[in-house]
């Protein structure tokens, strides 16, 4: 087991920009392929149906629900259970119980990444933070995109130059990815401009169904080592498809609880990875003085 361990790490090391050999050993170490529950007395034509079924970390079989895991060709309770245990004692958050010093052990783990703007950073503490989300709200304009471009740029950088040595998913709703941006933000920073948009991989969603599906295959590309380490995800905008789908004040409800499952999906994909998300909202003072047909639209 040490052994695949020291393998996974030895490939992870990535050439991220020309100036950062990436060294990921705090990513490699954050999550467990499903393939280890081989170890464990799992036979693989079972790991192979999870995987079919998008899930491929032991963290992400545990965030399942058991009703989820039905769902999946072939399953059975009793399968389930069986995988569920043998999942716990791959998992590699430990106890359920910690006390405050062990989280402030773990808390070691997390970078800030800089916004690129001393101001900003100071007033983040220091910058974006990996493990956790981020969102950034609002009204048009404000530049929301355009800082989502910058920190696509600064979590490239080395940690000396307060980055977080790491490649990036942009999930983009709205079509707003811009690489002549990202080019003059890497002339900027000193990076080379070609090698920054390599390390930036755009997911582009069409619906809310698939910016919600569209998470799994995120999570099987944060967890090949291969392609890693990913330092952040962008989601821009979280909610710009979810208020063309559900309309009004009587499909809020609805709304809600599925924007609501969406950033429970994305606080995993932070926490398991151990990756900033950064999700962009638009908000408006008075969403009244916008609507077209009346108030309580
Ligand atoms: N190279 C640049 N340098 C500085 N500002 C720019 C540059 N390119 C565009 N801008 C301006 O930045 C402003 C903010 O745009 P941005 O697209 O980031 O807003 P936003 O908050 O994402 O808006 P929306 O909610 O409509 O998506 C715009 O007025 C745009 O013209
Ligand atoms: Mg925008």
């Amino acid at each position: 087991m040490m052994e695949q361990q020291a393998a996974r790490k030895q490939k992870s090391t990535t050439q991220v920009s020309k100036e950062v050999e990436v060294s990921s050993d705090v990513y490699a170490q954050s999550f467990r392929l499903i393939e280890d529950l081989q170890s464990v007395g799992i036979n693989m034509s079972d790991i192979k149906k999870l995987q079919e079924a998008g899930l491929v970390t032991i963290g992400g079989i545990l965030q399942c629900s058991t009703r989820d895991l039905l769902a999946i060709k072939g399953m059975s309770e009793a399968r389930i259970e069986k995988i569920k245990e043998a999942a716990k004692k791959l998992d590699c958050r430990g106890s359920a119980f910690k006390t405050g010093n062990e989280i402030k052990e773990r808390r070691k783990n997390v970078l800030k990444i800089t916004t690129g703007s001393n101001a900003l950073d100071k007033i983040l503490g220091g910058g974006i933070e990996t493990a956790s989300i981020t969102e950034l709200f609002g009204e048009f304009r404000t530049g929301k995109t355009q800082l989502s471009h910058t920190l696509c740029v600064t979590s490239q950088l080395s940690y000396s130059m307060k980055g977080g040595q790491g490649k990036v998913v942009y999930l983009d709703t709205e079509g707003n990815f811009r690489p002549e941006r990202i080019e003059a933000i890497a002339d900027r920073f000193g990076l080379d401009a070609d090698q920054t948009l390599d390390n930036i991989i755009i997911c582009r969603a069409f619906s809310h169904e698939e910016q919600m599906e569209i998470v799994k295959p995120i999570a099987a590309l944060l967890a090949d080592v291969d392609q890693g380490p990913f330092r952040l995800l962008i989601v821009d905008s979280i909610i710009a498809l979810f208020r063309v789908e559900f309309s009004g004040r009587g499909e809020l409800a609805e709304r809600q609880q599925k924007l609501g499952q969406h950033l429970s999906q994305l606080v995993r994909l932070a926490e398991e990875f151990n990756i900033a998300v950064v999700v962009v909202n638009q908000c408006m003072a008075d969403p009244g003085a916008m609507s077209m047909f009346g108030k309580d639209k």
